[in-house]
């Protein structure tokens, strides 16, 4: 039974993402935006975050898998679930829990550009840039953290631990 600390309390990620929400709203301008949430892991984020954009937004969601083992990326990623909507001319905000490697992001940027979108930016809560391998940045970072494996708000371990209000650092 791994040990779970305490990294981001819910206090410090709701401040937080309210302050992105205001960010949003301001270089949106009134605009419509279409948030994009990633499967499972974006979930609570995008739930927090829209309800702190004061623009008329609306949701999609993708899902993908990447192969390799729970913890590490095998850098192949196949996609589950497409967005349901056409993304052309329309203000996208691609919704991850954590910027890693980049591989993930990476082809979904690549994927949803071929939509044609008037706007494509990334918001994601957590980023580990010290793991990227691949040159993307995200536009609305939530945090900076080291490379541990969080667990929480949304993130899991095997699936389990996303309830938590916290997020957590798994220590084996
Ligand atoms: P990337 O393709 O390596 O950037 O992987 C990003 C995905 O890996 C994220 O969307 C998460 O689902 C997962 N991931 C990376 N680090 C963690 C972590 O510390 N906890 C839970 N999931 C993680
Ligand atoms: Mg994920």
């Amino acid at each position: 039974m791994p040990n779970l600390k305490v990294l981001l309390s819910r206090e410090q990620i709701q401040k937080r993402v309210t302050e992105l929400g205001a960010s949003i709203s301001a270089d949106f301008q009134g605009q419509p935006v279409v948030l994009i949430g990633v499967l499972k892991g974006a979930t609570i984020f995008l739930s927090d975050l829209a309800r702190n954009i004061a623009l008329d937004a609306t949701f999609d969601f993708i899902s993908v898998a990447s192969y390799g083992n729970e913890k590490q990326s095998s850098g192949e990623v196949r996609l589950n679930k497409d967005v349901d909507n056409s993304m052309e001319r329309k203000n996208v905000i691609l919704v991850e829990d954590i910027l890693d490697t980049g591989l993930t992001m990476s082809y979904l940027v690549r994927m949803l550009a071929a939509h044609h979108p008037r706007a494509l930016k990334i918001a994601a809560l957590l980023d580990k840039a010290s793991r990227r391998v691949l040159p993307i940045h995200a536009d609305y970072v939530g945090f900076e953290i080291p490379d541990q494996f969080v667990v929480g708000y949304g993130m899991d371990a095997a699936e389990r631990y996303r309830n938590l209000p916290d997020i957590c650092v798994v220590e084996e």
